[in-house]
């Protein structure tokens, strides 16, 4: 059978498992796929002794998406632009290939789960870390009217801007300046979705036709998306939809296959 796995700290909750299991099913695919928890010691070690012992595939999650960009002999494009990796495979040389698929997944869910098509919106990031480094360029590529980022640590936003401006109409912006700024699509990229933390956010960012979606995701609406339906947002998601689409192209990159 052929073997798969997840591997980051924390671990317990990872459902790549089942939506990797479920993806299969489509296609009669038997497959293991494990949870693996690392610790920033021994990951290394458990990488390249999976694939020494035949592992075709991991996906990897926090905290490790950098360490295992290091750790790549060959990167795709968008991992190259997003400085990090959640996807490694073998190839016919056994060198280690790390993709990223989390921002093409975000624009999968928006754009074909949701509806809702990127081209010509405004769009807010909140939020200058890991997470948003792997989305910008992916949305970029839909041809945005503009993102504009904003950060708690305000230098993050602005280099991050300075990151991707090359590849289209990207800037940075201070909290204080959002005022009365509307957008089509407010991202929520900091880790304030998972930690129950509260954004200083004003109102007049939403508009009635405004989509708010937070990268996180759990049981509950997180306070991001409770903060966007009180403040009169057209609709308000979490990352679910982003983490099924993620591990789709994870998928196909594996076994060639697009589940649905
Ligand atoms: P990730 O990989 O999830 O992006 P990260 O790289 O540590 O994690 O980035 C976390 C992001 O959440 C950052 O933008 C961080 O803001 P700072 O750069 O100012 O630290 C943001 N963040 C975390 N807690 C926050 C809070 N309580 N309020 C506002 N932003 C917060």
């Amino acid at each position: 059978m052929k073997k798969f796995a997840v591997i980051g700290n924390p671990i317990k909750h990872s459902l790549s498992p089942i939506i990797h299991q479920n993806f299969a099913k489509q296609f009669k695919i038997k497959l293991e796929y494990q949870k693996i928890l690392a610790t920033d010691d021994n990951f290394k070690k458990i990488v390249t002794d999976f694939f020494k012992n035949g592992g075709v595939g991991l996906n990897i999650t926090v905290p490790f998406k950098f360490i295992a960009f290091n750790l790549c002999d060959i990167l795709s494009d968008r991992a190259n632009m997003a400085g990090s990796v959640n996807t490694l495979y073998l190839d016919k040389n056994n060198k280690i290939c790390g993709d990223n698929t989390d921002g093409a997944g975000l624009v999968n869910d928006l754009e074909q789960n949701l509806n809702y098509k990127i081209k010509n919106k405004k769009i807010l990031i909140y939020g200058a870390g890991g997470a948003t480094a792997g989305i910008i360029y992916p949305i970029l590529q839909n041809l945005p009217k503009n993102i504009d980022i904003t950060n708690r640590t305000i230098k993050k936003a602005y280099d991050m801007a300075e990151r991707f401006n090359k590849f289209g109409n990207i800037q940075a912006i201070s909290i204080d300046k959002l005022n009365n700024n509307c957008y089509d699509l407010i991202i929520n990229a900091t880790s304030t979705g998972l930690s129950g933390e509260t954004l200083p956010l004003t109102s007049g960012i939403i508009h009635n036709t405004t989509l708010c979606y937070d990268l996180a995701y759990s049981k509950k609406p997180t306070n991001f998306m409770l903060w966007a339906d009180k403040n009169g947002a057209n609709k308000t998601t979490d990352g679910k939809g982003m983490l099924k689409e993620q591990a789709a192209i994870s998928f196909y990159i594996w076994h060639h296959k697009k589940p649905i």
